[in-house]
């Protein structure tokens, strides 16, 4: 696309691959990576959380009633929790295995090979450490490689990497069947707020209209682990978030629950569905775009792949007409979401900052 080359000076100062940090063998991180005390990962409260599992093949069954049960389960996951894990989702066993096997193998080309795709500002499009243009922020332990998958005129395969060779038909191939898993997700959101199932769809621009990218998230081994994050409490903002916990075993996603952390942990073989702030403005509320964040860890490294199927960048989004009612006025201004965007890569991850800014200010007490 039209973007220059991009180099380090793009970015307010030089990027360093949080790889290359670790790899030096250093036993203290760089300041930067400190985080505030009250930000950094805290022990577990022992009380142990999960977030909901639903079976998505009952959304298939021919019962009637195991299909209501499913769709009834995503919604109220959605509601209470913002997140769910996905058994029997429908992309490939072996496809999943593939494309975590591509992007480690990515991951693991020398720091100057990854840095020949390094990123800009301007459209995230490849490798890169950092979120957030402002100068001397405070920085995340991660890594991550950003691509376009949908609308497919958004693809950039000069900025995709060539090697491994398999990496763009199964990232592709990947892409194709997660689309599909949120069609399945934004049919049962929609009848679970009492609409007829295409309208979430719809919203998003209809056949051929939503957009989809893809995050890969490499978090390097930390020599300190208690002091940051990888990845710093956030909502997504966009529609619906597909995560695949590529290495299961290894734990650090954790979701907010009131004033608790709850570590995720993934089942073998499920994908993690989340609700990202665009389903929040377009449910009212219903649905809850919920904060996360990942902490790190001294012994191993972790891969991620966050797939983020969102709304056409240029619609006017806004809580659904069919919801509001003088008791439950709509609660959020309307905007694109190509607007919506640029704050997050602007500012970099700030909880739940930006959907809040976007709220209406009622003068009575209802809203
Ligand atoms: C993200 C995200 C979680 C993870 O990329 O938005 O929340 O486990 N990733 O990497
Ligand atoms: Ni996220």
């Amino acid at each position: 696309m039209g973007d220059s080359v991009s180099t380090d000076h793009d970015w307010p100062e030089p990027v360093v691959p949080v790889q290359s940090i670790a790899d030096s063998g250093a036993a203290f991180i760089p300041t930067r990576y400190v985080k505030p005390p009250a930000d950094r990962p805290t022990a577990a409260t022992g009380r142990q959380l999960d977030i909901p599992a639903v079976d998505l093949g009952h959304l298939a069954a021919d019962d009637p009633a195991k299909r209501q049960a499913a769709t009834r389960a995503i919604s109220d996951a959605c509601r209470d929790w913002g997140f769910f894990q996905a058994v029997n989702h429908g992309v490939d066993g072996e496809l999943v295995r593939a494309v975590a096997a591509v992007w480690s193998d990515f991951f693991h080309l020398p720091v100057a090979e990854k840095k020949k795709l390094a990123n800009s500002p301007t459209t995230y499009e490849g490798y890169g450490s950092r979120l957030g243009v402002e100068k001397d922020a405070s920085l995340d332990w991660g890594d991550y490689f950003f691509l376009n998958l949908l609308p497919k005129s958004a693809r950039n395969h000069d900025k995709w990497p060539k090697l491994p060779l398999t990496c763009r038909e199964t990232t592709e191939e990947y892409g194709r069947q997660t689309v599909k898993l949120c069609g399945a997700v934004m049919k049962a959101l929609s009848v679970g707020l009492g609409l007829h199932e295409g309208f979430l769809e719809e919203k998003f621009g209809g056949e051929g209209g939503a957009g989809a990218c893809m995050r890969v998230c490499y978090y390097p081994k930390c020599p300190q682990p208690e002091l940051t994050l990888g990845l710093s409490a956030h909502s997504d903002p966009g529609g619906l978030t597909v995560l695949l916990a590529a290495d299961d075993c290894v734990p650090g996603l954790q979701v907010r629950r009131g004033h608790e952390w709850v570590p995720v942990r993934p089942l073998p073989g499920a994908l993690i569905v989340n609700v990202g702030d665009q389903i929040q403005v377009l449910s009212n509320a219903t649905f809850k775009s919920v904060e996360h964040r990942v902490v790190v860890n001294a012994m191993t490294d972790r891969l991620s792949i966050a797939f983020f199927y969102n709304p056409n960048g240029n619609l006017l989004l806004e809580p659904a007409k069919e919801l509001v009612t003088l008791e439950c006025p709509p609660l959020y201004h309307p905007m694109t979401f190509n607007q919506y965007r640029q704050y997050i890569r602007k500012n970099g991850p700030r909880g739940k900052a930006q959907v809040e800014s976007h709220r209406i200010i009622y003068n009575n007490s209802y809203a």
